[in-house]
């Protein structure tokens, strides 16, 4: 299984997934302003695996700084919190990881710089470790809605890749085919940047789960078809009434379930949902360069300085979702709001 970030040698590594599947290339972080870089352009993509990458990024800027005191240390600190919160605002997970880590720090206050930088590090070491843990708990939940023989429909990558590893949506196939199903996965292609065709069929592939790849736009004909059994999407945040922001096509492929009679699950750690925003009207939504439309692989496919827009994400609203699968257990959307009485961490 694909791990695509590791702290490596006080240093933050991570597979250059902007290259992927024509080369399998490492990026090796030395500063926190190449973590944010990273981040800003695809090297490591994916709302948890994202948020391990921010905390990896401060926990490597906390390391170059000199001060001694904890106030002048918490100070020095911030313009990395900065940097690295204002990469990309849709995945909650960003902020939720930073939060982590300054709530930890803050608890900690009595402890000297040096001991806070090596807490920095196990943190999001351990961010890391609980990630793949949760999917795997997402994985069991979500298993019982695949049946043996089923073909299930992805959009984008929420897979290993996406990750600290094993994926979110793609756990429950992963636990199904433990199980002995035999399963098919229909990867849409995700256009603009192709997360499905480079990313979703690679791993997929790799790991030996069957995967076929399709246009963005052969989802509803293939449903028409029959051919469809159930989608499980990933999200890169969830607002506490259950509407989810996912990479853009996400709604309509909900929409064409609905259609469809098709259940339409969501995968959901719950470092990725934002309880504090009633509904997804509040979730900001990523709008990206005009390049990733104009071009591919950097070969351009439209008119020069035609006009471009560029949505990174969109809201799918709850009454689409069939259900919510988290670490915690299964919730309809409208339930959502119960997982806050259950004992979370932090
Ligand atoms: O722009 P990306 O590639 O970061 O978008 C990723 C997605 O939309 C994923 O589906 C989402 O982050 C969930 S990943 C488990």
């Amino acid at each position: 299984m694909i791990k695509p970030i590791k702290w490596s040698n006080g240093k933050v590594r991570m597979l250059d997934q902007s290259k992927l599947p024509l080369k399998v290339s490492y990026i090796i972080c030395s500063d926190y302003l190449k973590v944010a870089e990273g981040i800003k352009k695809l090297w490591i993509r994916g709302a948890p695996a994202i948020g391990i990458a921010a905390a990896m990024g401060v926990a490597l800027g906390a390391q170059k700084i000199k001060t001694k005191g904890f106030d002048e240390f918490y100070k020095a600190l911030q313009p990395i919190f900065s940097a690295i919160l204002s990469t990309r605002p849709t995945a909650v997970n960003i902020e939720w990881a930073i939060n982590r880590l300054k709530k930890l720090l803050l608890s900690n206050n009595n402890l000297g710089v040096e001991k806070l930088k090596t807490l920095l590090i196990k943190e999001a070491n351990k961010i890391l470790k609980e990630d793949i843990e949760t999917n795997r708990a997402i994985g069991k939940w979500g298993a019982k809605f695949i049946k043996d023989g089923d073909t299930i429909i992805t959009h984008c990558n929420a897979g290993s890749l996406a990750t600290g590893g094993y994926g979110t949506a793609t756990a429950p196939m992963r636990v199904a085919v433990e199980q002995g199903k035999k399963i098919q996965v229909i990867a849409d292609e995700t256009r603009p940047v192709l997360q499905g065709a480079r990313l979703t069929a690679w791993e997929l592939m790799k790991d030996r789960i069957p995967v076929t790849l399709i246009t963005d736009n052969t989802a509803g004909a293939l449903m028409k078809r029959g051919e469809i059994d159930l989608a499980i999407v990933g999200t890169d945040r969830t607002a506490r009434n259950g509407d989810v922001a996912n990479k853009i096509g996400t709604y309509s492929l909900a929409i064409l379930c609905k259609e469809h009679g098709i259940p339409f699950y969501v995968a959901a750690p719950t470092s990725s949902i934002d309880f504090s925003i009633p509904s997804g009207e509040f979730i900001p939504i990523e709008e990206r360069g005009a390049d990733e439309v104009t071009h591919i692989s950097g070969c351009r496919i439209a008119p020069r300085e035609v006009k471009v827009k560029n949505i990174a994400f969109d809201v799918t609203p709850a009454k689409y979702i069939t259900a919510i699968i988290t670490e915690k257990g299964v919730f309809k959307p409208k339930d959502l709001y119960k997982i806050q009485k259950l004992k979370i961490k932090n």
